[in-house]
């Protein structure tokens, strides 16, 4: 049964190994920034208010999808999923803030890849997602300057578990089945 009582979202934890590329500071800030998502959702949960919802939700959300893709380590990507990265590493060079995202579209049985600039806003009704990118200055600014996303961007597919991906594909297929 739906629960329709009151809730509170508690804050996933991530146990990120150490990455290359992306410090350990560089991590206390960014989940600190999750953390601050998290509790504002709380709040607005709490006095009842839909002011900039999506904004929170979609904050906490993407930032899970984000962490969980790092949190156990790089596991290499299967050799047809090349076509993707080619693809993902294109559209992760717009110019400006936000997130590249990848959906799985089970009309076309295809993938999606989008640069978002407000999670907000511009997201894909009703499609799963398979591989959110963080590009927010705050996801690498600790480690690098704006001049170097794309060694940022390197460094994120370094610590990319695949399989996170595949099983992300996998569920999203079975949705699609259904
Ligand atoms: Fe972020």
């Amino acid at each position: 049964m739906v629960n329709l009582q009151p809730m509170t979202y508690i804050p996933k934890t991530f146990n990120l190994p150490v990455l290359k590329g992306i410090s350990e500071e560089q991590i206390k800030v960014h989940l600190a920034l999750y953390e601050g998502y998290v509790k504002n959702i709380n709040l607005l949960l709490e006095n009842n208010s839909a002011n900039r919802f999506a904004f929170e939700f979609d904050g906490m959300r993407m930032h899970e999808y984000y962490f969980e893709e790092l949190e156990s380590g790089a596991v290499a990507p299967k050799t047809e999923r090349q076509e993707l990265i080619t693809k993902i590493k294109e559209v992760a060079g717009t110019r400006g803030t936000g997130w590249v995202v990848v959906y799985y579209d089970k009309v076309m049985n295809t993938t999606h890849t989008l640069f978002v600039n407000d999670h907000e806003l511009g997201q894909l009704s009703g499609l799963p997602i398979i591989l959110a990118l963080d590009l927010w200055e705050h996801a690498y600014m600790v480690d690098y300057v704006p001049a170097e996303k794309k060694n940022y961007i390197d460094a994120f597919f370094e610590n990319l578990d695949w399989s996170v991906v595949e099983k992300r594909f996998d569920d999203a297929m079975k949705i699609s089945a259904a």
